[in-house]
């Protein structure tokens, strides 16, 4: 069951200009939170603005012992509520209603798991990575921006054991361009290791298949980002046979399915697409489920 929390701030770190980290008191909501889940944050009392802003959790804090002492959010300012949390300070409280949402399903040990954030999109993936690891899953984050200076907490995952792939739009790290350009040569990779290992009827491997590189690979895909970006790695993860998970950031009014401000089209097993309330049904979802020509962003 979500909880309301009213929150002190324990400290709020600036990462650039846009970006802060913010740290919360909600022992309550961190020891329910799964990865890939969500709160729901009155940025400030009064009615500017309204509704509660959605935002994933980015870090569990805990105490000595390891018990849930609270949460981080990675927030970007981009309007009114997020340059409100950008503006709060350590001793502050706000409102958060959490945790929400569906979070992500945890692959098994005997996968690769490769997480695809772009800018923000990391959001999800410090909880995600942190559940992974201890099962023993291979876990590689994909992880793009717009320059090198954009690229926030890539030591913090490397320290913990993931590999991470970067690229920048500039090219000031890792790839110039998309962070589907590493993710194409990822799979290519993948697909001629599977080559390698699979034996044709004579016994020996089967370039033909390789070719077609439709095998299905062993490798579960979670992606968040700008939508284009979530689109083309859910394509790219469709063409070689790969589940993506998606996290949606649709515009959320409740956040708990009453108003339904944040409806997306999926199409279920052999069933028509019809609508859902992403924060409810999502915000994770099979990307190949996603009608996704009618998104707006
Ligand atoms: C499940 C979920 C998780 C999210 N996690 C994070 C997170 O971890 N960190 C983070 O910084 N943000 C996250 N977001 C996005 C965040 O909720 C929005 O940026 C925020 O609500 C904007 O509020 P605002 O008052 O600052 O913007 P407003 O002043 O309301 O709007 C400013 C501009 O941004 C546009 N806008 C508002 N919301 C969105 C949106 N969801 N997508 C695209 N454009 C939008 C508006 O149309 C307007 O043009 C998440 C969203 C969802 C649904
Ligand atoms: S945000 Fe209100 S129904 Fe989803």
């Amino acid at each position: 069951m979500p909880v309301d929390v009213h929150a002190e701030v324990l400290s709020n770190t600036r990462l650039s200009a846009d970006y802060n980290v913010l740290a919360l008191a909600a022992p309550e909501i961190a020891s329910e939170a799964r990865p890939g889940q969500f709160v729901m944050i009155k940025t400030r009392l009064g009615f500017e603005p309204l509704l509660r802003r959605p935002f994933s959790i980015f870090e569990i804090l805990r105490d000595a012992q390891g018990a849930p002492t609270g949460l981080t959010i990675l927030n970007k300012r981009i309007g009114v509520g997020t340059g409100q949390l950008f503006d709060l300070a350590a001793g502050d409280r706000v409102d958060v209603l959490g945790p929400l949402g569906r979070p992500f399903t945890l692959a098994p040990p005997s996968t690769e798991a490769w997480l695809v954030a772009g800018g923000v999109g990391l959001a999800p993936f410090a909880t995600m990575a942190e559940a992974l690891l201890p099962l023993g899953v291979k876990t590689t984050l994909f992880y793009g921006a717009r320059r090198a200076q954009d690229l926030y907490y890539a030591d913090w995952f490397a320290a913990r054991g993931v590999t991470v792939v970067t690229s920048t739009e500039d090219g000031s790290a890792g790839d110039r361009g998309f962070v589907t350009a590493p993710l194409a040569r990822a799979f290519d990779a993948l697909g001629r290791r599977r080559l390698a290992d699979a034996p044709g009827e004579d016994g020996r491997s089967q370039p033909a298949r390789a070719a077609g590189g439709s095998a299905a690979a062993p490798v579960a895909l979670y992606v968040c980002g700008p939508t284009p970006m979530m689109r083309a790695v859910s394509d790219l993860a469709e063409q070689h046979g790969c589940d993506a998970e998606v996290s949606l950031e649709q515009t959320m009014g409740c956040g708990q399915g009453g108003c339904y401000s944040c409806v997306v089209r999926v199409r279920g097993e052999g069933r028509t697409p019809h609508f859902v309330r992403s924060c409810v049904n999502g915000p994770v979802f099979r990307g190949r489920d996603i009608v996704w020509e009618e998104l707006a962003h």
